[in-house]
């Protein structure tokens, strides 16, 4: 293999204001001064992978414009392969997020070029799909282009997928994941109507709908990840949150780069839960990610 993981997804400009509280409808507030941070759930996958030290290539679409060159930049310089990033069509995607004290975001994300990532373009890069063990994928581009992307996959290439945002999942796509890694607000929409009361409940419902595993993240709960042997619980490592922006997309890449080495579940989730814990302690998303280094020494 050329690559240890795959990425298919976003590459949003995030423009990011820190808040005292959220406007309501109709309400005005004031925030800091505004920080232009490279985002998107794809490019932070790849650049947390390259920052780790796993060899990274990315398929996406980027505007030809400003926003599109600080993403193809901070990619660069973590070492993700950027040759998959197709350039035109639409703006680069943009994030609008706001940051509260406790660190959490609220996010609105305009697809641009994002949404421009179609069917053909996966069929195009069928070279890159066959060049890494484990592609990994998200939902800020259309269903339609992860339909093709789990159709190219070869028979042994590992899908990782975080569906976010989230929505229905067809049982082809739900099938092809292994593992499916969900947040509770995620689970909660690809299970709709049948999500059960816990996160036992929703790992076990999920693992029904035909993943090959799940993986369920409870910010300081840890994690839960089930497969045909059952559930275990990962613990979470405590830090004082800064800035959450993009800790999931770190956690999701570096459990995806760890299962390809041939790690088990519960070993890559316990790995990719000190990531994630790492990237909430400072702001940004790709700016925050740690080193394999950092992760060794913690
Ligand atoms: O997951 C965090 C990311 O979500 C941000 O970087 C933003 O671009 C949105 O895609
Ligand atoms: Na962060």
């Amino acid at each position: 293999y050329d690559y240890d993981l795959l990425v298919i997804g976003s590459a949003n400009a995030d423009l990011v204001i820190g808040v005292e509280r959220r406007p309501g409808a109709g309400e005005t507030v004031l925030g800091s001064d505004l920080a232009v941070h490279p985002g998107g759930k794809g490019a932070n996958q790849a650049v947390a992978a390259a920052r780790l030290g796993a060899r990274t290539a990315l398929l996406a679409r980027v505007g030809d414009d400003g926003h599109g060159r600080l993403l193809l930049d901070s990619m660069r310089n973590a070492g993700v392969d950027t040759a998959g990033v197709l350039v035109g069509g639409a703006p680069t995607g943009v994030a609008l997020i706001t940051v509260d004290p406790s660190g959490d975001n609220s996010i609105v994300v305009s697809p641009g070029a994002n949404g421009r990532l179609t069917p053909e373009d996966v069929r195009t890069a069928s070279a890159l799909l066959a060049a890494s063990p484990v592609v990994s994928a998200q939902l800020e581009i259309p269903l339609e282009t992860v339909e093709e992307i789990v159709r190219g996959l070869r028979p042994g290439t590992r899908f990782v997928l975080n569906p976010s945002p989230p929505r229905e999942l067809p049982d082809e796509v739900l099938a092809a994941c292994d593992p499916l890694i969900v947040n509770e607000h995620e689970a909660r929409v690809v299970l709709g109507a049948d999500a059960g009361a816990t996160p036992s409940e929703w790992a076990e419902a999920l693992l029904a709908r035909g993943p090959r595993s799940v993986v369920v993240t409870l910010g300081e709960e840890g994690a839960l990840v089930a497969d045909a042997s059952g559930v275990a619980r990962v613990p979470s490592v405590k830090v004082d949150a800064v800035d959450t922006t993009g800790a999931g997309d770190a956690f999701t890449a570096a459990l995806a780069w760890r299962l390809g080495t041939g790690e088990s579940l519960t070993e890559s989730a316990a790995y990719a839960a000190r990531v994630g814990a790492v990237a909430v302690t400072r702001e940004g998303a790709q700016a925050s990610f740690p080193s394999a280094e950092e992760i060794a020494s913690m």
